[in-house]
């Protein structure tokens, strides 16, 4: 008889989460609530304990007024699109990281902020919160960082688009779950493509050889 593995509910979060782009409501996410799944997520490993994060909090109401500001950056035919795709989450979180000029430290911040930002969407996932980060060209204009009042020396590593989940989002993953080796699209359901990616490493010990099997769908 086929065994079936038993998850964690930690493994089972991580396969479950997803990034949510489309589907908005109006439900609103507030700044208490954000606040809240950040105190945990700073508990994410950061070298040298620098922490070299900060966070901008544009909720539902500042939303219109900082899309608009945004979307100004952008050249004319394309401003009306942008300020439309702004105002699209009930909430932004905006996620600064602290540059410094050593490349080693520069990396392990971005590395630091990577994994906080992880463990937030984990959590939001937990909660039914639905989240995006994302990486869009007004990330990098530096008349965006002076919307934000950002430091010359911090980086906007993401904006993070927020949700409140309905039930076809929550829907969609229970699909995924359910069954391991299929998943469902218009109702029909597919085999999912198993990428084998296979990491040997073996500069780190000789005679230990790792492999790590990861499936994506
Ligand atoms: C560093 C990073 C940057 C991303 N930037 C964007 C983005 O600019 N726009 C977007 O729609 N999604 C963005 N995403 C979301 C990914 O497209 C999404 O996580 C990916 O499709 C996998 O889907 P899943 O998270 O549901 O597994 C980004 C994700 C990461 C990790």
């Amino acid at each position: 008889m086929e065994q079936v593995k038993q998850r964690s509910q930690l493994a089972q979060i991580i396969r479950e989460r997803r990034a949510i782009k489309k589907g908005y409501n109006d439900k609103v996410v507030t700044k208490e609530l954000v606040l809240d799944l950040l105190n945990d997520a700073i508990w994410a490993p950061t070298h040298g304990m620098r922490q070299p994060w900060r966070f901008i909090f544009i909720g539902k109401d500042q939303l219109p007024t900082f899309a608009k500001r945004v979307a100004a950056t952008y050249p004319e035919e394309r401003r009306e699109n942008r300020e439309n795709y702004l105002n699209e989450p009930n909430a932004i979180l905006v996620v600064l990281m602290e540059e410094l000029e050593v490349q080693k430290q520069w990396d392990d911040n971005y590395g630091a902020v990577a994994s906080m930002i992880q463990n937030f969407w984990l959590l939001a996932w937990e909660k039914q919160l639905g989240v995006v980060w994302k990486t869009n060209p007004h990330n990098y204009d530096p008349e965006v960082k002076k919307i934000l009042n950002a430091k010359d020396n911090e980086k906007i590593v993401g904006f993070l688009h927020w949700d409140i989940l309905m039930k076809n989002h929550l829907l969609k993953r229970e699909f995924l779950l359910l069954k391991s080796s299929t998943y469902l699209k218009d109702n029909r359901q597919f085999p999912i493509k198993i990428k084998e990616r296979v990491v040997i490493c073996t500069a780190l010990f000789d005679d230990v050889v790792f492999r790590l099997k990861m499936d994506t769908y």
